[in-house]
C-alpha cells in the first residue's frame, strides 16, 4: 500500500516527511517522493527505489520550506519508475497531489482530460486526480477538489497542495485510511500513525467523504459536501511504533488476516459491471479469439500460492468446461508437460519472485504457451515475464505466512474463470450476474468470518498440546483443508494433515486416535451428507471434530464437537470465507505455543532459490 505524509508548520518540512516516509516503510514500495512549496513555486523530487535514494537526490539542496507532501509508492497502475513515482503534478505546476488507493475510472477521465488538452507524464491512475483539479480549479482549493472528486469512482486517501495557497493543504479520505496529526503550531497528514509519533500522539481518524483543511494552526473537518463536523473525536495514540506499524495488532499476520475485507474489495474493484452481469478484466489482453481455442490450461504454484491455484481447477472444468491441471511449480517443470499454443498457463505467486515458479513459467513459455500471471507485486519478474497479469490489490504482506494473498489470489481465479466462460459463453448473462453479486457480497461477509475469536480461543485451550491435528474435505473444501493445515504446520508447528475425506479409510484412518483433533469443512452442500459420514468415522474412533460450516446449517451441530460458522454463499466462493477462522485457529495456536507467529523458523517469506 501507498504511504503518504503531509506537513505545515513551523519546522523544516524536508525532514519531518523523510521522517514520516521512513515509519511507513513497513507498508513496502518501490519508489518515493516530496513535493515543496518554496518562494511561490512547488518543487517536486521523486525517486525509484528506497528512500536512501531520494535522500542523496535532496542532499545539498536549498530546502527551506514549511510545508509539503511526500508518498512511498506500492505500484498498482504502472510499473515502479520515476514518472510513476508520486507526487503528481497538473499541468500548470499550481498543483500538487499524493494519493493511496485506486481510481477505477481513470481510462475514461484521463481520455476526457486528454480531450481538454491535458498533457500527462506518467502511467498511473492517481495523475489523472492532478489534472482534474486543474480542470475544475475556481480559484478556491477547498471547492476544487470537492468539484473534481464528484468525478471519481474508486479509493482514494489524498493530499493536495495549491503554490498558490502556501498556508493549507487539503487531505480528503474514501476507503483508503488517512489520518490528521495534532500538533503545537504544526499539523500533519499520513497515511498511518506511525507516520507522526514522533511529533504527535494525537490524531483525527478521517472517515470516508471527510475532508481536512489543515494549516500550521487549525485543522477543520468538513464532509465532501460541505458540512461542518464540529467536535470531532480525537484519537490518543497508546501504541508505541512497533506497534503502530501493526495498526495497533499484535502480529502483521493478524493485521493482515483483519485487512482480507479491504484486501478482498480492492482486488474486486473496477471489476464487476453488475448492471451489465460482466466481468471486466481489461488487463487481460489475451485475444477473445484465443481465448475461445484454449484446449488445455495448467495452474502451477508453490505453497499456499499452489492452493489458490486448485480452486481455478475446480470452476474453469466445471463453468468453462476446458480441462485444467494443477501443478507444483516445482514438479512441473521437471514432468515435460504436453503443451502448445492452444494451451494457457496461469501462474499464480504472490511475491512473483518464487524461483520453482518462475522456471515453471519459462519452460511453459518455451514450449510455446500463453501465461496469464496472478500476482500480488507490479513489476516483479513473475509479472514481467508473463504474457498478461491480474494483480490481487492486497497491498504488502508481510508476515510468512499467506493469507490475505490467498483470499485475494482466489478472488483472481474466480474472475479469471467467469471471463472465460463469458468470453466463451458457457454461461448466461443472468448466470454470471448472479456469481458477480455473490463476489460482491464477499467482503462484508468476510467481515463477519471474523469475528469468532472467543470460540476459536476456547478450541486453542483445548488442543494447543496436541502434536497432530487433520484436516478433512471433499471438492473445494479438500483445498481449503490443504491451505488450513499449511497454516497450521508453518506457524505453530503441529503436524497437520490434509486429506480428501473420502480417501481417510484407504489407510491414514489407522492413525486417528482418542482426542486428536480433526478439523473438517462441510460446505459442499453436493458432498454433505458423505462428509458427515467420514465425520462419523472418526469420532468413532475417538476423534474430536470442529466443523467449519454455514451458520445456516442446523445439523452439523449433531455430529461434531465444536462447529465455527461462515456466512452462505455460492459454493464457489465459501473457500474465501472457511478459510478465516483457519487461518485465525493457526494464529491463536502459535501464540499459545510461543511461536514466533510473523517469522516462523526456518521459513522465509519469498523463496527466490531452488
Ligand atoms: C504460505 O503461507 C507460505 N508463505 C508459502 O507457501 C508461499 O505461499 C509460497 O512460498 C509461494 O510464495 P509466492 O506466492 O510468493 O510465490
Amino acid at each position: 500500500m501507498c504511504g503518504i505524509v503531509g506537513y505545515i508548520g513551523h519546522q523544516k518540512a524536508v525532514p519531518v516527511l523523510l521522517e514520516g516516509l521512513q515509519r511507513l516503510e513497513y507498508r513496502g514500495y518501490d519508489s518515493a517522493g516530496v513535493a515543496i512549496l518554496q518562494d511561490g513555486k512547488i518543487r517536486v523530487e521523486k525517486t525509484v527505489g528506497k528512500l536512501e535514494a531520494l535522500k542523496e537526490t535532496l542532499e545539498g539542496k536549498d530546502l527551506d520550506t514549511y510545508v509539503g507532501i511526500g508518498h512511498t509508492r506500492w505500484a498498482t497502475h504502472g510499473a515502479p519508475s520515476t514518472a510513476n513515482a508520486h507526487p503528481h503534478m497538473d499541468c500548470t505546476g499550481k498543483f500538487v497531489i499524493v494519493h493511496n488507493g485506486i481510481i477505477e475510472n481513470y481510462l475514461a477521465l484521463r481520455e476526457e482530460l486528454q480531450h481538454l488538452g491535458h498533457e500527462f507524464k506518467s502511467e498511473t491512475d492517481t495523475e489523472i486526480l492532478a489534472h482534474l483539479i486543474e480542470q475544475y480549479d475556481d480559484g478556491d482549493l477547498e471547492s476544487t477538489v470537492k468539484k473534481a472528486l464528484k468525478r471519481v469512482d474508486g479509493s482514494f486517501a489524498l493530499g493536495v497542495l495549491d503554490r498558490e495557497e502556501p498556508n493549507r493543504l487539503i487531505a480528503v479520505r474514501k476507503d483508503s485510511p488517512l489520518v490528521i496529526g495534532i500538533g503545537q503550531g504544526e499539523n500533519f497528514i499520513a497515511s498511518d500513525i506511525p507516520a507522526i509519533l514522533k511529533y504527535t500522539k494525537k490524531a483525527y481518524i478521517l472517515n470516508d467523504y471527510e475532508m481536512a483543511i489543515v494549516t500550521k494552526d487549525h485543522v477543520e473537518i468538513k464532509t465532501l459536501d460541505g458540512e461542518q463536523i464540529e467536535n470531532k473525536e480525537v484519537f490518543e495514540v497508546k501504541w508505541d511504533a512497533a506497534a503502530a506499524e501493526k495498526g495497533g495488532y499484535e502480529h502483521f499476520m493478524l493485521k493482515e488476516i483483519h485487512e482480507q475485507p479491504k484486501a478482498i474489495k480492492d482486488t474486486l474493484s473496477g471489476r464487476l459491471d453488475l448492471d451489465n452481469g460482466q466481468v471486466v478484466l481489461d488487463e487481460v489482453k489475451l485475444p477473445v479469439e484465443q481465448i475461445k481455442n484454449i484446449k488445455k490450461v495448467f495452474i502451477t504454484a508453490c505453497g499456499t500460492a499452489y492452493h489458490a491455484g486448485l480452486m481455478g481447477k475446480y470452476m474453469i472444468e466445471d463453468l468453462v468446461r476446458v480441462p485444467v491441471e494443477v501443478d507444483i511449480a516445482s514438479e512441473f517443470r521437471y514432468r515435460n508437460p504436453i503443451i502448445d499454443n492452444e494451451t494457457l498457463i496461469i501462474v499464480v505467486s504472490q511475491s512473483g519472485e518464487t524461483a520453482d515458479t518462475l522456471a515453471a513459467m519459462r519452460e511453459a513459455k518455451q514450449k510455446g504457451a500463453r501465461v496469464v500471471a496472478v500476482t500480488n507485486v507490479v513489476g516483479s519478474s513473475v509479472a514481467r515475464e508473463a504474457d498478461d497479469v491480474i494483480y490481487t490489490w492486497a497491498g504488502p504482506e508481510i508476515a510468512v505466512a499467506s493469507t490475505k494473498a490467498y483470499t485475494t489470489q482466489l478472488i483472481a481465479m474466480y474472475l479469471l474463470s467467469l471471463y472465460f466462460a463469458q468470453v466463451r459463453e458457457t454461461l448466461s448473462k443472468q448466470e454470471i450476474k448472479g456469481y458477480l453479486e455473490a463476489l460482491n457480497q464477499l467482503p462484508e461477509q468476510a467481515e463477519a468470518a471474523l469475528k469468532q475469536d472467543e470460540d476459536i480461543l476456547q478450541l486453542v485451550k483445548a488442543y494447543a498440546k496436541s502434536e497432530n491435528a487433520f484436516f478433512l474435505g471433499r471438492s473445494l473444501d479438500a483445498a481449503v483443508a490443504m491451505e488450513g493445515a499449511l497454516k497450521l504446520k508453518e506457524i505453530s508447528y503441529i503436524h497437520a494433515e490434509a486429506y480428501a475425506a473420502g480417501e481417510l479409510k484407504h489407510g491414514t484412518l489407522a492413525l486417528i486416535t482418542e482426542g486428536i483433533p480433526v478439523i473438517t469443512l462441510a460446505t459442499q452442500q453436493d458432498v454433505y451428507d458423505k462428509t458427515i459420514s467420514n465425520i462419523k468415522e472418526v469420532t468413532a474412533r475417538g476423534a474430536d471434530v470442529i466443523a467449519v460450516a454455514f451458520d445456516t446449517d442446523t445439523q452439523i451441530q449433531k455430529s461434531v464437537n465444536h462447529v465455527l460458522t461462515i456466512p452462505l454463499t455460492e459454493k464457489y466462493f465459501t473457500p474465501v470465507l472457511s478459510v478465516i477462522p483457519l487461518q485465525m485457529l493457526a494464529y491463536y495456536m502459535a501464540i499459545e505455543r510461543g511461536c514466533d507467529v510473523d517469522k516462523p523458523r526456518n521459513l522465509a517469506k519469498s523463496v527466490t532459490v531452488e
